[in-house]
């Protein structure tokens, strides 16, 4: 058994958590920065990584507390030693390195791509809790990364496909800045899309970039589409509900298509979404209807960064995660290269 404390401060939330077994979470605790951000339209990184060092001491005691849990219970200290921003992981994996080492724990650095899969490990309250099969096709969905991997086994993995140019979630960002939606963007425009569909069928057909025999996808033609559309270059604007609701629906489209492709033809058993864009009900209801095999998502506030997802990837991969005190931050540490 094991009894791993979290630490993820790659971009701009700081978040602990205690998890027993890769699985039970016994506390997630997430002190999100957005608003800090939101009047510049983006993650500021010098801002970020200030505020991290402000809190993170606060972050990982109420981590501790609410799982009733003291140093002498845990049996590691993980954290996201990258990709990510370099000064955000800095104020991580040195927090996380000087308390392993006081608490002479072990010290494990975890990758915030390969974390994110194993969110879909974690127990959610009220639901039956099933173990994805393996080999299982992952798409890995976040404000950085777009990648389609196959996961045969625990750190056994291929990636297929990535985006060639914007992440998903950097598409929803920029779409929701270009019709004045705030920041973050996915939330907004589901949520302004939401009131397209309720008002009528929404009209507008944005285009998808399916990039024929190939696993990787591309949104910066769809971005510019957006662009094009909002500034009424061939016909007068539509409402931004209509624009915002197009713009979800290519994604969806695209993502959901090619993932459930690329799954059966790889022989996959199982589907597993994650990262930030996972937490959009569009994508997750879509998959699911059009998957012939089972998809995996974790609830909304496991899909976004927290330190459940780290501690749990640390749990499976224990004896390859251990880091030596010399552990530097990797900003652009890369995951699953095709192999
Ligand atoms: O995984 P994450 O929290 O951080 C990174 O590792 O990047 O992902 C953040 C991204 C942002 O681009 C945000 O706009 C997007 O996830 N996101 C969503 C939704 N919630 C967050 N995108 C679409 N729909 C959502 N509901
Ligand atoms: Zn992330």
């Amino acid at each position: 058994m094991t009894t791993i404390l979290g630490i993820e401060t790659s971009c701009d939330e700081t978040a602990a958590a205690v998890v027993e077994d890769g699985r039970r979470v016994r506390s997630n605790v997430i002190a999100s920065q957005f608003h800090l951000h939101a009047p510049y339209g983006g993650v500021v990184p010098e801002v970020a990584s200030r505020h991290h060092l402000e809190v993170i001491l606060q972050v990982v005691d109420a981590a501790l507390t609410e799982a009733s849990a003291t140093w002498r219970d845990l049996s590691a200290v993980a954290v996201t030693a990258g990709p990510g921003l370099a000064g955000a992981l800095l104020v991580g994996v040195n927090t996380a390195k000087a308390l392993a080492y006081a608490h002479d724990l072990p010290f494990l650095g975890v990758n915030h791509l390969e974390a994110h899969l194993y969110a879909n490990w974690l127990e959610v309250p009220g639901r039956v809790h099933r173990l994805p099969e393996l080999p299982a096709l992952g798409l890995i969905v976040s404000g950085g990364h777009t990648d389609l991997v196959l996961m045969r086994g625990h750190g056994d993995y291929r990636r297929i496909g990535r985006t060639r140019d914007d992440a998903a979630g950097e598409a929803f960002d920029k779409a929701a800045r270009m019709l004045g939606l705030g920041f973050p963007g996915g939330p907004a425009i589901e949520r302004t899309a939401r009131n397209a569909v309720a008002a009528a069928k929404p009209k507008l057909r944005l285009p998808r970039a399916w990039l024929k025999g190939s696993d990787d996808f591309s949104f910066s033609g769809l971005k510019t589409a957006v662009l094009h559309t909002v500034r009424g270059e061939a016909a007068p604007p539509p409402p931004r509900e209509e624009i915002a609701a197009a713009f979800q629906a290519s994604v969806v489209d695209v993502l959901t298509r090619k993932t459930v492709d690329a799954a059966i033809r790889e022989g996959a058993r199982s589907i597993l979404l994650s990262g930030g864009v996972a937490a959009n009900t569009p994508l997750r209801e879509t998959l699911a209807a059009r998957s012939p095999l089972p998809v995996f998502a974790p609830p909304p506030v496991l899909c976004t960064d927290n330190g459940a997802m780290i501690a749990a990837c640390a749990h499976y991969r224990f004896d390859g995660l251990r880091a030596g005190w010399d552990l530097d931050p990797q900003p652009g540490l890369k995951f699953a290269v095709i192999a």
